[in-house]
């Protein structure tokens, strides 16, 4: 079938729908279009809460300054600028809407610690935010009566002359290709945390959105960037939230040490995520931790603190650690988390494709450059889905509908009808994903060289080759999810090889990346952003200054 609307939304993410309901308000007729009913996004596993300087004392520059700081002064400070001015109205926005924030003892909304922050200005639904978010974004999405192409998976974007005009897509429930016109696209499919393994990102989490666009010609921005959460469980990767040590959980060695004092003397357990990891990595390496992990020691913090600000990590170490955090500590370690690099865009969503615009973790504003601060990913998919919501419509009220996509939806319909009729033998995609998340996380982790990344390369390479026989053993229409698995293998080896390539070029250690190879943060030649270009079969690497507005790079530590 052919649909038509003014500004489509590719995901339904908080990012998606908050542009989505902003495009609405600016008056277009917009839809989403989402591979997953949208309340099972992945926003649904941001737990910690989200950032804004709302309280006594604490100022929108304070934030500005953490955040360039957390972002080792790779963040592009106009975005940064913006993200901390426009947070209070945001958030109470949010409040208005529905969220149900905590509150504190006189019935103002209750705020806590977290990493890299010098004041406690992270606003919290206990440690479900991101849960509370969605399901009253969704709310408004109804109110609003915007139509949800829900579990539709966008195989391509529609391009004329260069321009972004809708997409196709595969609807999961038949099987049956459409095309989608619109006049203006917004991405917010979210990261590409799967090429780890393992990861805390939802299994749906798979850069479909990056991919899509790199493939029309957007280049993506510093995707060497990759964040690795300092406290994931060992047995699944799954996230225990930063809240923990916002409300004052250690972080011990196996001779009961708080080795943060020695990396982080000031904020210890809450210096920046990238610090706190690489400390716990180098206890693991130098034989001080248990099993490959450290301890989270939240028993100080009672029961009551831990049944209601922090149930559900209370849960989910009991249930895959077996560990009742009242009563003793829980063995974690760094885990991949969030992709700070994504479609280069500018504030206002605006990517470097007309007609195309992205927002949440798909898009590089750049607000978190080498390191994101925790909480202020909840805070970006409100502040800048907003501004490439209204961005978009504003766009589309100047653009026409375009005759193509008619090549494209045979092109995509006739690749996956050779894909389904292939014979059942050879490459899969389970496995060649599995192969693919190893390979990152062995090699483009916490700790990455010269020789791992050029492995990594390869074997990325060789994936890509073996990619090209693979089949699918499901060859039915319905919920092929056989089908999807390997579209979305083909969207994350493109995605790795970006983010191989940027780490391989990147030739300093800054935030998330650090080069044992190069182990100092070289403002001199790097003090810039790292583009990919999709090439052909290969890529194309660029780069692009920071953009400093008043904070010039110093030294830091925490
Ligand atoms: O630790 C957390 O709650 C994660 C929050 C975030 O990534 O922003």
């Amino acid at each position: 079938m052919i649909f038509e609307h003014d500004v489509l939304v590719i995901g339904a993410g908080m990012a998606g729908l908050r542009s989505a309901i902003e495009a609405n308000r600016a008056g277009a007729d917009v839809a989403i279009l989402t591979k997953v009913y949208p309340v099972r996004s992945h926003t649904n596993a941001a737990q910690g809460g989200i950032n804004a300087a709302l309280g006594e004392g604490d100022s929108w520059e304070s934030h500005a300054y953490d955040t360039v700081k957390g972002s080792d002064f790779l963040g592009d400070q106009d975005a940064i600028e913006i993200l901390a001015q426009e947070a209070p109205s945001d958030i109470i926005e949010l409040e208005h809407m529905g969220v149900i924030f905590n509150r504190d003892e006189e019935g103002r909304l209750g705020s806590r610690n977290f990493g890299g922050a010098t004041h406690a200005r992270t606003y919290f639904v206990a440690d479900i935010t991101g849960q509370a978010m969605l399901h009253v974004g969704y709310e408004q999405i109804l109110k609003y009566k915007i139509p949800c192409y829900n579990e539709f998976f966008a195989t391509s974007l529609i391009l004329e002359g260069g321009e972004a005009k809708g997409c196709l897509a595969i609807e999961l429930r038949t099987g049956e290709m459409h095309m989608v016109k619109a006049k203006a696209v917004i991405m917010c499919t979210g990261g590409v945390g799967r090429a780890f393994e393992p990861s805390t990102n939802a299994l749906i989490c798979t850069g479909d959105g990056m991919a899509l666009a790199y493939q029309a010609g957007a280049p993506l921005m510093d995707m060497e960037m990759v964040q690795y959460h300092p406290t994931t469980l060992p047995s699944n990767g799954a996230l225990l939230t930063e809240g923990a040590r916002g409300e004052g959980a250690y972080l011990i060695n196996s001779l009961g040490e708080r080795f943060m004092q020695k990396y982080a003397p000031n904020m210890l357990e809450l210096a920046s995520r990238d610090v706190v990891s690489r400390s716990e990595q180098t206890e693991i390496n130098e034989g001080r931790g248990i099993n490959g992990c450290v301890l989270l020691d939240c028993r100080h913090l009672g029961e009551q603190v831990i049944r209601t600000k922090l149930s559900q990590i209370y849960d989910l170490a009991k249930d895959f650690s077996g560990i009742d955090l009242v009563k003793e500590p829980v063995p974690i370690r760094p885990g991949m988390h969030y992709i700070m690099g994504g479609i280069k865009t500018d504030v206002n969503g605006r990517t470097m494709l007309p007609g195309l615009f992205a927002a949440g973790e798909t898009a590089c504003i750049s607000l978190h450059g080498g390191n994101r601060l925790g909480a202020n990913s909840l805070l970006e998919l409100v502040v800048f889905g907003r501004r490439a919501g209204a961005a978009a419509a504003e766009h589309a009220a100047r653009s026409q509908h375009s005759g193509a996509g008619e090549k494209r939806l045979k092109q995509d319909d006739d690749t996956i009808r050779e894909l389904l009729g292939r014979e059942d033998k050879g490459e899969h995609a389970g496995p060649l994903r599995m192969e693919l998340g190893r390979t990152m996380h062995e090699n483009v982790g916490v700790y990455r060289t010269a020789e791992g990344l050029t492995k990594a390369i390869g074997l990325v390479a060789q994936l890509k080759e073996r990619y090209r026989r693979i089949s699918v053993g499901d060859k039915g229409q319905v919920f092929n999810t056989n089908l999807t698995a390997a579209l979305e293998l083909g969207n994350m080896l493109d995605v790795s090889e970006a983010i191989c390539r940027g780490s391989l070029m990147r030739e300093e250690s800054r935030g998330a990346q650090f080069r044992l190879d190069f182990p100092d943060r070289n403002d001199e030649q790097w003090l810039k952003h790292t583009l990919a270009y999709k090439d052909g079969d290969s890529v194309r690497m660029d780069t692009l200054p920071v953009k400093i507005t008043r904070w010039e790079p110093v030294k830091r530590t925490y």
